[in-house]
């Protein structure tokens, strides 16, 4: 059984697509933001794609290369479902494997020594993956380490739990707090507990956050300096996901 993927999320996915929408345009917004190829290639390598439901084809369109990695054997044809068409009229190379991409993370770079990889809501799933915390977290930190001197963007959970239900549903998309941005601090001012920015408390007393939420162990994916986004994923009724997002360019 897959924690993180498989039926059920391609399911709940297709289900709640319209209570997505808004999540999905901030992604789409900070995705066009990605760093420019230092040379011509134009390839993009998805960790973690499932059927790509949170990315738009659009998108995937202006790379000449795009592979997708997922543990899940349904993830394949259904990315080709949803983006095959759009990517042959762009003539975009499309390859979807069935694989453990983090586990064999150095096999998926050298295979793609040019690629921007894109880490697609994966690695705050990865302590559903592990046995305990503390191994999820140097995963993590392992993951993140080994994509040192590449260009990539990670799109994941920081935090999930509960809200007062009126933030999701499908007419409230209006009410889901607007993208926020912040810079990363460096790792021992966070380790201190130092204050969250300003717009950060705002942006959680936004979510109208009830009870604890869950930490998704994501808080040192990003260098000290990174620009990052906060999305907020209205995932179900009741139950919505801070989402954090990035890019690094060496
Ligand atoms: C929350 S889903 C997000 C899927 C996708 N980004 C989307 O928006 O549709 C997380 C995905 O990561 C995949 N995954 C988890 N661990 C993985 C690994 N080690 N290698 C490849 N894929 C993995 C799961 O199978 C699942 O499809």
């Amino acid at each position: 059984m897959n924690p993180s993927g498989g039926l059920f999320w391609h399911w709940h996915a297709w289900r709640h697509q319209a209570q997505w929408r808004a999540t999905c345009a901030d992604i789409a917004q900070w995705l066009d933001q990605m760093p420019p190829a230092k040379d011509a290639s134009c390839e993009l390598v998805i960790v973690g794609a499932s059927a790509g439901w949170m990315v738009p084809s659009a998108w995937l369109q202006g790379f000449q290369t795009v592979t997708t990695y997922d543990l899940d054997r349904w993830a394949a044809p259904m990315f080709r479902l949803r983006h095959g068409a759009a990517l042959r009229a762009s003539r975009t190379d499309l390859q979807c494997k069935t694989a453990d991409a983090l586990g064999d993370l150095d096999a998926v770079l050298h295979a793609h020594p040019r690629a921007l990889v894109l880490f697609d809501n994966v690695l705050g799933q990865l302590r559903f993956h592990t046995p305990s915390v503390e191994e999820a977290s140097r995963r993590i930190e392992t993951i993140t380490t080994r994509m040192h001197g590449r260009r990539w963007g990670s799109v994941h959970d920081a935090f999930s739990g509960r809200t007062q239900s009126h933030i999701s549903g499908r007419a409230s998309n209006a009410s889901v707090p607007a993208m926020q941005q912040s810079v990363q601090p460096p790792a021992p001012q966070q380790a201190q507990g130092a204050a969250r920015p300003v717009a950060l408390g705002r942006f959680s007393r936004q979510l109208h956050a009830q009870g604890e939420w869950l930490d998704h162990l994501t808080d040192q994916v990003f260098p000290a300096g990174t620009r990052v986004h906060h999305i907020a994923w209205p995932y179900s009724p009741g139950y919505c996901h801070w989402l954090q997002a990035g890019w690094i360019n060496p």
